[in-house]
């Protein structure tokens, strides 16, 4: 299964100086990603995967085929289509999901081609330099469940499919 994680507020803002707007401020937040993507493999570009790590395995989309250390493979955004990548993925590893983690672009790219959608709506507005446009990514899709979080009714998490 291929799923996206994304966080945003309420105008789509997901980025500021390649950090969360709202870095350090929900920690619910934090930790639903953290779960999700716990024993996923994460795709994701460079900008959005901050940290690569043996225990938590990744993909990078860049035309910079350069590969770091920690990172499982490099897939050209430039020379690959989604669908490619997608089979590709599908044939090397053997993880159940696939978790698409941004950046702005990928989450675009690739919105009609996930399973499953996980949405956190902070309902505030941010500075911010890096914004989503969820109408792209919501388009033809239906809210299969929304929940407050815990401990701050700013944020919803959502689930569409
Ligand atoms: N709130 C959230 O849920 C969330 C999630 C992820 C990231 N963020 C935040 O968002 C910011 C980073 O996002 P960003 O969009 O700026 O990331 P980015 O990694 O800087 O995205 C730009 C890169 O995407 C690649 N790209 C360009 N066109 C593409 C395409 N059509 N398909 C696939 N890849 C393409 C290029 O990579 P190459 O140049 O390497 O080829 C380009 O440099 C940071 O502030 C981060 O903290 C927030």
């Amino acid at each position: 299964m291929f799923c996206s994680i994304l966080a945003c507020g309420q105008n789509g803002e997901i980025g500021l100086n390649g950090e969360l707007p709202w870095e350090g401020q929900y920690p619910e937040d934090r930790e639903f990603y953290e779960g999700q993507t716990e024993l996923a493999l994460r795709i994701g570009t460079r900008g959005a995967i901050a940290h690569f790590s043996p225990n938590r395995p990744c993909c990078l989309i860049s035309a910079n085929v350069q590969k770091p250390r920690d990172c499982i493979y490099v897939y050209d955004w430039k020379k690959l289509s989604v669908e490619q990548i997608f089979a590709d993925i599908e044939d090397r590893v053997e993880f159940q999901k696939k978790i698409i983690v941004g950046g702005v672009k990928w989450y675009h790219a690739t919105a009609s081609f996930v399973d499953r959608i996980y949405l956190t709506r902070i309902g505030k507005s941010f500075n911010s330099d890096r914004k989503v446009d969820l109408s792209i990514i919501l388009a033809d899709r239906k809210k299969i469940s929304s929940r407050p979080a815990r401990h701050n009714s700013e944020l919803i998490f959502e689930t569409w499919e």
